[in-house]
């Protein structure tokens, strides 16, 4: 098949050659991009008299004609063309004729498609936000609902002090707001070097005005190096790597999330609409949603660990190595999309079982520090006290009690300073209520983590 490129070769390649070499199947969903950024060019370059405004007005039009025919489903994209780039450009020869030749002067493919990926990339960095948003809320609401459900805190995943499910659902608030700021973070970096006017790898000849397009396109600046702009992929490099670090999140509460919907923990129960049955086991409720999610993170992993593999040996300017950046961020944003859309309802439906929870908390001598601290508060020092908590949670374990059944005699064996109001101290309400120390685990404390996530969310 001949091609636009035919000059120096009679562009005659083979079948298997196209097939391997062409990128429309994954790049025509740039279209609106690849259409928006050609819009720009054509303007800038009758603003800066190369072509005249009569043939730009032209150029623009059947650009926007053939946005309409796509979007409308009147234009199929046609996957023998090599890429999203060729593909518009043919058919606005096709539909202008001569005109439409003019659309590449003193631009290239090169800095064509990176732009293009930073101006899709910025589109789904606001999805991928507004659906972060959308779990935070729903996390926050959860937290607000529980901020008082005395639950077991784990270190080692052994039981190790009182907190409460509002506060444990928190620390995920707080992690997914981080995420957002990455992704804040990763666009401005990225919209503030437009890579247009870059052209193939060393800028051009023409009185071209950068600024102009950059401006039209909502960046907020040029890229300064030519060499670089049409190089850099950095900016899909870290935008994997900030939806990687979103998908630990998404894991970790997702194992927990199947953990505490175990029948050994039973702390939560989800909804029917986000598990499955077992074909076979009929008493089977399964944690599919979350299981699917802790599951995706490796492949969102891979594709950032395959982006950089791509890019680690590669000389400078541009290599056709790099069409292959373009599927794996693609997956990375769909995957991270889904997991998001499926996350938030899962959140939203799910109910805790506060006495289970409760329970829990009660068996497992999470008050033991609590008994020390007692001690200590009447003048013990820590480690002494420390001791005679330990030899106390020892004695229970041989008798199969609990700290709050000791009776107090026992307790003045071990130390005079235990008095009546120790069963106060130890018990599990107080124990969280106590620690009020700014992002403890009190009510108090949980509430203002709750107000303060809130307004971020509202400034932004
Ligand atoms: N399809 C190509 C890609 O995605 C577009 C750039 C091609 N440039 C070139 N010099 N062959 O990378």
């Amino acid at each position: 098949m001949a091609k636009l490129w035919a000059g120096r070769t009679d562009g005659q390649t083979t079948q298997i050659a196209d097939d391997f070499n062409s990128s429309i199947r994954f790049d025509s969903r740039m279209y609106k991009q690849d259409i928006e950024g050609s819009m720009a060019h054509a303007g800038m370059l009758a603003a800066q008299g190369i072509i005249s405004q009569q043939d730009a007005d032209t150029l623009i039009d059947g650009l926007a004609g053939i946005l309409a025919d796509l979007q409308s489903g009147k234009l199929e994209i046609d996957l023998t063309a090599e890429d999203i780039h060729m593909f518009v450009e043919q058919v606005l020869t096709q539909r202008l004729g001569d005109v439409g030749k003019k659309l590449h002067t003193a631009r290239s493919r090169n800095d064509q498609v990176a732009l293009d990926i930073r101006l899709y990339l910025n589109e789904e960095i606001t999805e991928i936000s507004a659906l972060v948003k959308n779990l935070i809320a729903a996390v926050t609401n959860k937290a607000e609902a529980y901020y008082d459900a005395i639950m077991p805190g784990y270190t080692h995943l052994q039981r190790a002090q009182p907190i409460t499910f509002g506060h444990h659902l928190m620390a995920y608030a707080m992690m997914l707001l981080r995420d957002l700021q990455r992704l804040s973070d990763c666009r401005k970096r990225m919209m503030s070097q437009s890579p247009i006017g870059c052209c193939a790898l060393a800028g051009t000849t023409y009185d071209t005005d950068r600024n102009f397009e950059a401006e039209k396109l909502g960046f907020t600046g040029i890229s300064l190096n030519s060499l670089d702009g049409v190089s850099d992929r950095d900016f899909a490099a870290e935008l994997l790597s900030a939806i990687s670090i979103l998908m630990v999140h998404l894991s970790r509460f997702s194992e927990e999330i199947i953990l505490w919907s175990s029948w050994e923990f039973k702390f939560i129960e989800l909804s029917d609409a986000y598990t499955t049955g077992s074909s076979i086991m009929p008493q089977k409720k399964n944690p599919d949603m979350a299981e699917l999610v802790r599951g995706k993170s490796g492949r969102v992993f891979g594709d950032l660990i395959g982006l950089l593999t791509t890019l680690k040996g590669l000389p400078l300017a541009y290599n056709k190595d790099m069409q292959e950046d373009k599927e794996g961020v693609f997956d990375a944003v769909d995957t991270v999309k889904m997991c998001l859309q499926v996350f938030a309802p899962m959140v939203d439906t799910l109910t805790a079982n506060r006495e289970n929870m409760k329970r829990a908390a009660q068996k497992g001598f999470i008050n033991a520090t609590d008994l020390a601290d007692y001690l200590v508060k009447k003048g013990l020092p820590f480690r002494s006290a420390y001791k005679i908590s330990g030899e106390l949670v020892a004695l229970c374990i041989a008798n199969n009690q609990v700290l709050e059944e000791l009776p107090l005699e026992t307790y003045r064996k071990y130390s005079p300073l235990f008095d009546s109001d120790l069963y106060k101290e130890i018990d599990l309400v107080t124990c969280v209520e106590k620690r009020t120390s700014q992002g403890g685990t009190s009510f108090s404390s949980v509430q203002a983590q709750i107000t303060y996530v809130r307004q971020v969310l509202s400034n932004d």
